[in-house]
């Protein structure tokens, strides 16, 4: 190990990421330590018609350092608006990254855990779901169908959602949430350090007009043979085949004993299906030998189409807050920050949520063994009209009222969710 020490390209190596980090520039860091309400404002949005939830500060009821506080949603059905201020920065010509820590403690069913940046002079007090914003990033969930990370970038006053799919973390741990967003106009989406998705501003959202689309001028020509199966010429319908009857008589019958041709009319034998009949005749059809495929308009470039090299660019970056509606509360916020630097946005999460995860996940899973615990005494308790009924079936019943009550209540949720 001592000759590793020596190595000259280990040196150079430590050399040189030191250099990195010392150029790393943080615009914004809150681990929540003492004096973070100092730094905090929470807005007065939907105070007055009791609609405002409280915040706690807390490391939550499992954790992997109960002194590693953040702030946690902590009432039901409730709006969510807090922000910190920051010296204005522009990204121009600079990585942009945007991190945090969200753990959703309640099992989450309907509600986001995302943040955003601001830009320009916004009254803190004031700041809502309303309020202007540049980025809005991180997890969101609601009922079956919203499990995502929400990548949303302005442009020109025009929110515009990322068109790509990115699944979020859904379970009850802490997990860090990243956006680097490059001058190059390419972006990355990190959870717990590993990349998600990325790619490019100008086709994962709709920022611009297309740089290409379809000719309008453009029309099939007269002779382009779009049918890929056409009837074979070949196939004749035979001779006759339109005179087998569908139905004949039925040779079995027989005229009953009975029979008084004068009273009933001349017998006639009842008729049944005729096996050689084999309905209308049809052509078969062969492949065309003359198919061309379908035709598609050719592309040309976008008359309306301005590229916009700074389109990544956002000039007055000044806040970052969180604003929210939730319908179980228990989401908490931690390790905010921005800066330039993704290596050192990476260092962070190693040294907050990666020394931390383990312990959490026995922290968590130990208090589930004493929910579940709990829950098995609490049960005799709920079925003390236990005298004739067996208390399985009661329980059974009240927990299936349960599952359809959530259900109906998710649907419900969605809809709430999604006029917002
Ligand atoms: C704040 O969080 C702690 C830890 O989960 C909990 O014990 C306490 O009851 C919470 N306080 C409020 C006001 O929700």
């Amino acid at each position: 190990m001592a000759i590793g020490t020596r190595n000259p390209n280990l040196i150079t190596l430590a050399l040189l990421s030191l250099c990195a980090m010392a150029t790393a520039k943080v615009f914004f860091e809150e681990r929540f330590d003492e004096g973070w309400e100092n730094r905090w404002v929470k807005s007065d949005w939907k105070k007055e018609d009791g609609m405002a939830g409280e915040w706690n500060y807390t490391s939550g009821k499992w954790n992997g350092d109960s002194n590693d506080k953040g702030i946690q949603t902590s009432e039901d059905y409730r709006f969510f608006a807090i922000s910190a201020e920051y010296p204005e920065f522009s990204n121009k010509d600079k990585t942009l990254v945007f991190q945090f820590t969200v753990k959703h403690e309640q099992k989450l069913d309907c509600g986001g855990g995302y943040m955003k940046l601001l830009s320009g002079d916004i009254d803190q007090k004031k700041f809502g779901g309303d309020s202007p914003y540049s980025i809005m990033f991180g997890p969101d969930i609601c009922g079956y169908s919203t499990k995502k990370v929400h990548a949303i970038l302005t442009y020109n006053g025009k929110n515009n959602l990322i068109k790509k799919d990115v699944p979020c973390e859904t379970d009850q741990l802490t997990h860090v949430y990243t956006f680097i967003l490059r001058p190059d106009a390419t972006y990355s989406i990190l959870i717990d350090n590993v990349e998600k998705q990325t790619g490019s501003l100008y086709s994962d959202w709709d920022l611009l007009p297309p740089k290409q689309i379809k000719d309008p001028e453009a029309k099939k020509p007269e002779d382009w043979d779009d049918k890929e199966y056409i009837p074979d010429p070949e196939d004749k319908k035979p001779d006759g085949y339109d005179d087998i009857p569908k139905e004949i008589p039925d040779a079995e019958a027989k005229k009953p004993e009975d029979w008084d041709d004068e009273e009933d009319g001349e017998w006639t034998p009842p008729t049944i299906p005729n096996p050689e009949y084999k309905g209308p005749w049809t052509q078969k059809k062969i492949k065309n030998p003359n198919y061309k495929g379908k035709w598609k308009a050719p592309l040309i470039d976008n008359p309306d189409f301005k590229d916009d090299p700074d389109l990544y660019v956002f000039p007055n970056l000044k806040y970052v807050g969180i604003e929210l509606w939730q319908v179980k509360s228990g989401t908490l916020f931690d390790n905010v920050l921005i800066t330039d630097d993704p290596d050192y946005a990476k260092k962070v999460v190693e040294e907050t949520w990666g020394k931390q995860k383990d312990a959490e996940k026995a922290a968590f899973e130990e208090a589930e063994k004493k929910r579940e615990e709990e829950e098995a005494k609490e049960d005799p308790v709920d079925s003390d009209a236990e005298d004739e009924d067996d208390g399985d079936d009661a329980d059974d019943e009240s927990k299936s009222d349960d599952v359809t009550k959530d259900a109906s209540e998710d649907e419900k949720e969605d809809d709430e969710h999604d006029e917002l």
